[in-house]
């Protein structure tokens, strides 16, 4: 099952009996052949051209499928389908929340009897196609799950030897996204090419399909991942393990984030994204100022936010935050760069993010997790790579709570009181020399 960052070493000896996949391989080996010479950098699908953004069932509702005993919460059709039907009514596809997805634990123990996989009849009667139909009908998309080796991480078929068959049921099906994990996976090798295939199996159905992979997660514990490489087959790419409902786990994840940021932050771009797993908003492991910390950090990372909360049951302020207009816009900025942390002193970080326009998006989080509110202060002349306030920038605060902090000159001081554990999220909008606004005196 799903353990933290310890699944990467779930790579497993395969179980069933050697398929015929490498069979195909000569095939395989053309095809990304050709891909290579063609010198792409992204995947070409014309997808995922800024952070994906939707709801994905794992951390919340993870591998509940106990539908006798909890029908509100097991995975089942009602559960997408209220998803989707709350998605509209309460305003989440407006701010641009637009995929629906299914992940671990949908599937039927076994495949049909010519080899293509099944929804759980009892869960899913209608099946996937039909469930598809009804997130379409809504303005929707539908994104699905499976794994690159024999089995799911739950246990459930998984997609090797079958990668073909499986592509086209999803596109046949109506499915928009693909999950693709990486439990089971025989070796480094045989996960690897794996998620090759099947991104090309994916192209080949003619149909587009987001592909979400975990292939640096499993593949680092063995060997360095190459992100040019993976940017050119992967929408996205999960590199550390599962989030869970805790500050423990935000916490980890932003501290591997940055230590890691030399290599991730440059993979990072229109059509491919790295992935720090789900917003768990909402939920009940975060503090209010937890929250606001995983909303601005994850914006500055440009991470594909997916939801895993209950929207059927939600805190209007954790709905107001995850609905924000102005953080939103800062994830999906059109210039498509990854922030970074900028500077790390005993008890504050300041990251910071590039955005279009000449403006840059800092974080201010305070890592203290005792006493009260802290402050912060910082010469404007070291944000935004030395020109953020060049010759001087209007500064608005967007979170916790929206505030225009006025114009700064370049060598200015910049204070903030920031909670234990909560983050200031700032705008600096700097402006070319002839359309800098006279200073009042
Ligand atoms: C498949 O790949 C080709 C070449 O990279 C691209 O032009 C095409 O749009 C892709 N098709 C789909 C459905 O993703
Ligand atoms: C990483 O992959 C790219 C694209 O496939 C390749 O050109 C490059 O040589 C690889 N880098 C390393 C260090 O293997």
């Amino acid at each position: 099952m799903r353990m933290g960052g310890s699944r990467a070493d779930e790579l497993r000896p395969e179980r069933s009996r050697a398929f015929t996949f490498w069979g195909l391989s000569p095939g395989l080996a053309l095809v990304l052949a050709l891909v290579g010479v063609s010198g792409v950098t992204a995947l070409d699908n014309g997808l995922a051209l800024t952070p994906t953004m939707g709801w994905l069932h794992w951390e919340r509702f993870t591998c509940n499928v106990d539908c006798m005993e909890d029908p509100e919460n097991c995975i089942s059709e009602q559960l997408f389908m209220q998803m989707a039907e709350v998605m509209v009514s309460e305003g989440w596809k407006d701010v641009g929340y637009e995929y629906v997805c299914i992940d671990d634990c949908w599937l039927a123990s076994q495949r049909d009897k010519d080899g293509r996989l099944q929804a759980d009849p009892k869960r899913f009667p209608r099946g996937i196609r039909h469930l598809a139909n009804y997130v379409h009908s809504k303005g929707l998309k539908l994104g699905i799950y499976q794994d690159v080796g024999t089995l799911t991480c739950a246990g459930y078929p998984g997609s090797f030897g079958y990668y073909d068959i499986d592509a086209e049921t999803f596109a046949d099906w109506g499915v928009d996204l693909l999950k693709f994990d990486g439990c089971y996976a025989k070796d480094v090798k045989s996960l690897v090419e794996g998620y090759k295939y099947m991104s090309y199996a994916l192209n080949k159905t003619g149909r587009s399909i987001l592909y979400s992979c975990e292939w640096p997660l499993y593949m680092r514990p063995h060997q360095q991942p190459n992100y040019t490489e993976i940017r050119q087959y992967c929408n996205h790419w999960r590199n550390y393990g599962d989030i869970f409902d805790s500050w423990s786990s935000v916490k980890n994840i932003l501290a591997w984030t940055a230590s890691h940021q030399k290599s991730l932050v440059p993979a990072a771009g229109p059509g491919g994204w790295n992935d720090p797993d789900m917003l768990v908003i909402g939920n009940f492991g975060l503090s209010w100022d937890q929250q606001i910390t995983q909303m601005a950090l994850w914006a500055i990372m440009a991470a594909p936010l997916f939801m895993s909360n209950d929207l059927r049951n939600i805190s209007p302020q954790s709905k107001a935050l995850l609905q924000n207009k102005d953080v939103i816009a800062i994830n999906q900025d059109p210039l498509g760069k990854q922030g970074y942390q900028l500077r790390k002193d005993e008890d504050f970080e300041v990251w910071q993010r590039p955005l279009s326009d000449l403006a840059w998006a800092v974080a201010v989080l305070n890592q203290r997790e005792i006493g009260g509110p802290g402050t912060y202060t910082i010469s404007t002349t070291a944000l935004g790579e030395g020109l953020g306030c060049a010759p001087a920038c209007l500064i608005t605060q967007i979170l916790p709570v929206k505030k225009e902090l006025g114009l700064y000159e370049w060598t200015s001081q910049l204070k903030v009181r920031v909670n234990p554990t909560g983050t200031v999220l700032l705008k600096l909008q700097t402006f070319q020399q002839d359309k800098f606004p006279k200073m009042s005196p």
